[in-house]
């Protein structure tokens, strides 16, 4: 495995050798190394990348403190078979300040209601390793489903060569997703996150019972919550085709949420498919 800092000696390793390429922001865990085990399987050179983005975060959000764990996760990543982490510092993917911004559709939803210019970063972010990486195959988790949605718009709008796969969101055994973030916190924060868990799963039993009103079920939902402490920036039913409220006769919906526990902010989701009739 090759640890690379810059674009010129990346290139130069790849020589046009199309990878199977897994973009991270670090720290990794189980699930970003599930991430990875999906891209070995595509028989394909290995890049990982990891850059803490300062585009995809906001004012007073956790760009500073975002951990950095270089070492540790290069020790992670060997025994996967990765062949190149690719590890730039700010200044060799930003030499200058980026003037130009990929402007995705639904920003101003779900996440992008909350966290305005996240997901202009965030593509931006991803357009240019993909131009650097000129990856044959990139793996994104579910778990960031407006991201994914996203990434995968991009990629058609754009006509870019990727195949995009989709990994399966991995969790703790009491139900909770991992992430970064669940490191921030504190012992008694980290026994309530399971609760956003287990209200998708919950608001999920409810349509799969018959449930239809929406609007109550997630209003329902976030004051569950709320009721446990929580700041709920949203709970919301929407189509897995559009990401938007689902149509009537939709059945292949997906429940996501983002709420915070004292000053850390979490999401998830969880999928449905809804028998006969839909909605
Ligand atoms: O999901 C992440 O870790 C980041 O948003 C990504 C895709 C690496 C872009 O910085």
């Amino acid at each position: 495995m090759r640890l690379i800092h810059t674009i010129t000696e990346l290139r130069r390793a790849l020589a046009g050798a199309g990878a199977a390429f897994v973009p991270t922001m670090g720290n990794l865990h189980a699930g970003h190394l599930a991430l990875v085990e999906q891209a070995g399987r595509a028989g394909r050179p290995v890049v990982v990348s990891i850059f803490v983005n300062p585009l995809q975060f906001g004012p007073g959000e956790d760009f500073e403190r975002y951990p950095r764990t270089l070492e540790a996760d290069c020790a992670l990543l060997e025994p996967l078979g990765v062949d190149y982490v690719f590890a730039p510092a700010v200044d060799e993917l930003y030499p200058q300040p980026q003037r130009f911004r990929v402007e995705p559709p639904l920003a101003d939803e779900l996440c992008g209601a909350h966290r305005p210019g996240h997901f202009a970063g965030v593509c931006t972010v991803v357009l240019k390793l993909f131009n650097i990486v000129q990856p044959h195959v990139a793996v994104f988790g579910k778990k960031d489903y407006q991201q994914l949605y996203l990434i995968r718009a991009m990629v058609r709008e754009f006509n870019l060569p990727i195949a995009i796969l989709a990994g399966e969101t991995v969790r703790a055994a009491d139900g909770l997703a991992l992430s970064s973030r669940n490191g921030y916190l504190t012992p008694e924060e980290r026994a309530e996150a399971p609760r956003l868990y287990r209200t998708l799963l919950t608001l999920r039993e409810r349509l799969a019972a018959g449930a239809r009103d929406l609007a109550t079920l997630e209003a329902e939902a976030a004051a569950a919550l709320t009721a446990h402490g929580w700041q709920v920036d949203y709970v919301s039913v929407r189509s897995q085709a559009t990401l938007l409220a689902p149509k009537p006769n939709e059945r292949a919906l997906v429940v996501l949420a983002a709420a915070r526990l004292g000053a850390t902010r979490l999401i998830d989701n969880v999928e449905v498919e809804l028998s006969e009739p839909g909605l």
